[in-house]
């Protein structure tokens, strides 16, 4: 069984473990080893997620399994517009095609009650999460030099529209 839950001081270092191994694991073949390990070990220091948890405008959810260990994460940020973005999308592959992903995806938009859309970034060549995006709704609005840092490869920006209340 795993439970999803805002996350919390106590899982910054197992979210920093997941985000490192998941970003070799995913972006290595796309973008090679050093510039993943420079990036993640960058972006994913434990100092920065207690700062992301700390921001109000963010918000970060975990997949917790009965023993406690994290299987999966998510973190979605406010703009000053308004404009919701889903930052992070993470879970162990040994979860893959469980459903744990859409739980989390679902806890961020219910914790966004009202917004119009959400939007995220993807880099190109990530085909699993592409098709997982797609079949929960979100389409391809632009195509553009990938962000963060990730020179030379292009990101896909999707969009969900919501059904307003
Ligand atoms: C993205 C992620 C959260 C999705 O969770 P998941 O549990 O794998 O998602 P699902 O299994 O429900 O959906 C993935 C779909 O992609 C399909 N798929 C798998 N590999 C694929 C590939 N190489 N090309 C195209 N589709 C693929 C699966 O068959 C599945 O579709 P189906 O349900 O119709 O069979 C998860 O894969 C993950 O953590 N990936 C690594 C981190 C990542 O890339 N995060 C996104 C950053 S933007």
């Amino acid at each position: 069984m795993v439970h999803i839950r805002a996350m919390a001081k106590n899982d910054i270092a197992a979210v920093s473990r997941l985000l490192g191994q998941s970003w070799r694991r995913t972006y290595s073949p796309i973008m090679g080893e050093d510039t993943v390990a420079r990036l993640s070990d960058e972006k994913h220091a434990p100092e920065k997620l207690a700062a992301e948890l700390a921001d109000d405008d963010k918000m970060s959810f975990v997949a917790e399994r009965t023993d406690g260990s994290i299987a999966g994460y998510a973190m979605a940020a406010m703009d000053g517009n308004g404009d919701v973005t889903l930052n992070r999308l993470h879970v162990e592959p040994a979860e893959f095609g469980m459903g744990l992903a859409v739980d989390l995806l679902h806890a961020v938009l219910a914790a966004h009650a009202g917004i119009p859309s959400i939007a995220l970034e993807v880099i190109e060549g990530n085909d699993r999460a592409i098709a997982f995006y797609r079949k929960h709704g979100f389409e391809v609005v632009e195509r553009r030099p990938a962000a963060h840092g990730v020179g030379g490869h292009a990101s896909l920006i999707m969009r969900r529209l919501l059904p307003m209340a």
